[in-house]
């Protein structure tokens, strides 16, 4: 044990008995003195595996086969490229399985990180398990020497390669069905070597593909870049150098669009700036977040971490006033955009760090009753004192790092007086281990 030649991978598969899932669904197992973490692997099997990375006391590795005790939760894989593909990987397992390991992985979270257990659990907010994804990166690369071929999808899952897959079964159907063909486009530009990667950005109507293009465009690639997006009925943006420098080729469209019909509102958004990735999950996620926070009539409501205003706007439709803080200047601006396009008047955006500033009532412009925050993965403790201080009857909390949300949970409840009322998951990202959750605090 110990040393270099320790840490040498086997050279042939190995067999390992999985006891338990990690948070993030790898089956955790022991092999040669250390923890294992096999992709594709459940509890209470055996498999043969093959071990990709090891250190002094861990090692992963990916599940080639189940040679005993297979799992009642082990399905078919939907989509051929599992395995390899590094998009995915919960796709061996049944997903109402799925759910329930995110819940568990909550429940544990909230109790060893936090010390805290929620009062009642709300049922997981589920949606469509297939096509869900609007928002993804694809990573794009040349192969001069396999046929002059160019790959055009997620990274693998045990390397920085780019996967060879002609399909994706979570990218929106718009986007994931062109992948062969948007990979036949870049071998027909001047420069399908720097093209460095496709940002796909798509609305309820539009779909925006933006190429990183590291060299310029020569005007034989405008051209086809933009028969493409007639062709495919889709969006093309060059970005020559950083998100500023995104610009529409062929077509005047700066902004998509969707829609949340329940508030009646429209949100216009640039393909770079952060919106919610799964469409149909994100209309529940913010109705339910307002049917949480009770907002009344004469309630005034502080979103936090509030992007273009996917929950400020809503929650203006029922309460006296919303204040809309956020880091992104970007984002203030067009959460302002779409306040005036909706005409919505009880809403205020300003720009702030959150990690920084300290929002008072008198910076407010009084009394606060309700919040609501949304913060990115890193979680929100630098403000929970300043939250606490507004003294609001009830708080939202809504997560996509649940570690987070259960260290900051216990900050509210332990700290600053709050009881955890409610706490549920959101399936936003199905067949990947990434899980989102909602709390709510009550005084
Ligand atoms: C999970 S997103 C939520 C956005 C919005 N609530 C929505 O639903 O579209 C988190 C937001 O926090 C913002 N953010 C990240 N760090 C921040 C900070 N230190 N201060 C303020 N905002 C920050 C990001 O720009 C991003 O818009």
């Amino acid at each position: 044990m110990g040393g270099r030649r320790g840490r040498r991978l086997p050279k042939a598969p190995v067999e390992i008995e999985i006891d338990r899932l990690s948070h993030e669904g790898r089956g955790i197992g022991q092999h040669d003195d250390r923890t294992a973490f096999i992709q594709g692997a459940l509890p209470g099997e055996t498999v043969r595996a093959e071990i990709r990375r090891r250190r002094r006391r861990q090692e992963e590795g990916q599940a080639l086969e189940v040679t005993g005790g297979r799992s009642a939760d082990r399905v078919d894989p939907p989509c051929p490229h599992f395995g390899i593909c590094g998009g995915c990987s919960l796709q061996h397992m049944d997903t109402t399985a799925q759910v329930r390991h995110k819940e568990n992985t909550l429940a544990e979270l909230l109790t060893h990180v936090g010390g805290v257990s929620p009062d009642r659990w709300l049922v997981p907010l589920t949606g469509p398990t297939a096509g869900y994804r609007r928002r993804a990166r694809l990573g794009v690369k040349y192969v001069p020497r396999k046929g002059d071929r160019v790959l055009v999808g997620f990274r693998e899952r045990f390397s920085p390669f780019v996967a060879d897959i002609d399909s994706c079964h979570v990218l929106d159907q718009r986007v994931g069905a062109l992948l062969p063909a948007l990979a036949e486009l870049i071998r027909g530009l001047s420069i399908p070597d720097r093209i460095a990667q496709i940002e796909v950005a798509a609305g309820d109507a539009e779909v925006g593909l933006v190429f990183r293009n590291l060299r310029p465009l020569e005007s034989t690639d405008r051209t086809a870049l933009i028969d493409f997006g007639d062709r495919h009925g889709v969006l093309i943006f060059e970005q020559p150098g950083n998100e500023s420098t995104v610009a529409p080729v062929g077509h005047a469209a700066s902004r998509l669009h969707y829609r949340l019909p329940d508030f009646d509102l429209d949100f216009a958004f640039a393909p770079t700036d952060f919106t919610q990735v799964n469409a149909d999950m994100n209309r529940q996620m913010v109705g339910q977040a307002v049917e949480l926070l009770a907002v009344e009539p004469h309630s005034r409501v502080l979103d936090l971490f509030c992007g273009l205003g996917n929950f400020t706007l809503p929650l203006a439709r029922q309460a006296a006033e919303v204040v809309g803080l956020e880091g992104a200047e970007s984002l203030v601006e067009r959460g302002r955009e779409n306040a005036m396009a909706n005409g919505v008047g009880n809403v205020r955006f300003a720009a702030a760090d959150l990690t920084a500033l300290e929002p008072t009532a008198e910076s407010l412009g009084g009394v606060i009753d309700r919040v609501l925050l949304d913060p990115p993965r890193s979680g929100a403790l630098e403000v929970l004192p300043a939250i606490a201080r507004l003294r609001p009857g009830r708080i939202v909390y809504v997560s996509c790092g649940p570690s987070t949300l259960a260290r900051d949970a216990g900050q509210l409840v332990h700290e600053h007086g709050y009881r955890l009322a409610a706490a549920g998951i959101m399936d936003m990202f199905p067949h990947t281990g990434h899980a989102e959750a909602m709390a709510l605090f009550t005084r």
